[in-house]
């Protein structure tokens, strides 16, 4: 499983990034317009916290195939290496994700809702396909099955495109795409967080720290014991 964060909170990706394997940064239009602030600047901080060639998944935000290409272009340069174009699965999409796989770029189809969708981006070219989960799942759909099918899908054609699940807001749809055999998640900073909570885990910690002090003293580890 490749983890990956969904959130433009520099302060927030500094944190995380320097507790749990992150392998990048995954935005799109909104995430970007939540900080308020130059779009220029908040890819330069990402990319400084980040550090070079981490991925970064930036999303093009033309409507035509000609406008995304030139877009994902320039963005290439100001990134640097690490870069994905992500390109929504629309007409005009897929026919800038064939030109884009066409010129070496590692291109993530986002926006995806169906398993079709999915194909389609794949046999296009794409690198990554991003599901939406929980898009889905509020309006009654199954977000996790559409995810299993791509699965599937990917499996019996052969194809080496990925997985980037996106769209999470509980750590049972995670688990369940990660059961499901999907490649990798983007998640919001409170379900990375979420994933290994569990108030258990709290309370044997607890119960451990109670009994080493009382035994050899407060505040002295194993390293002041040898
Ligand atoms: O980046 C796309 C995806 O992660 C959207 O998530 O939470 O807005 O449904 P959300």
């Amino acid at each position: 499983m490749i983890y990956f964060l969904d959130t433009a909170d520099t302060a927030a990706i500094a944190r995380l990034a320097d507790l749990y394997p992150i392998a990048g940064v995954t935005t799109n239009p909104t995430l970007i317009a939540r900080e308020k602030r130059p779009f220029a600047d908040i890819i330069k901080d990402i990319r400084a916290v980040i550090g070079d060639g981490a991925m970064l998944h930036v999303q093009v935000t033309g409507n035509d195939a000609d406008t995304m290409v030139a877009e994902a272009r320039k963005l290439a340069d100001f990134v640097g290496a690490g870069f994905h174009p992500k390109v929504p699965v629309t007409a005009e999409g897929i026919k800038a994700i064939r030109r884009l796989s066409g010129l070496g770029f590692r291109v993530t189809a986002t926006a995806i809702v169906t398993a079709q969708q999915a194909l389609m981006a794949a046999v296009a070219g794409a690198a990554f396909t991003a599901p939406y989960v929980n898009r889905l799942d509020m309006i009654g759909g199954d977000g996790v099955r559409v995810v299993a099918d791509i699965v599937h899908l990917f499996r019996i054609h052969a194809l080496p495109t990925r997985l980037l699940t996106a769209s999470f807001k509980n750590v049972q749809q995670v688990h369940d795409i990660a059961m499901a055999g999907a490649h990798s998640a983007t998640l919001p900073p409170d379900i990375l967080e979420a994933l290994i909570r569990h108030p258990l885990t709290d309370s044997g910690i607890a119960g451990f720290a109670a009994d080493w002090a009382a035994a050899y003293g407060e505040g002295r580890t194993t390293a002041d014991l040898i």
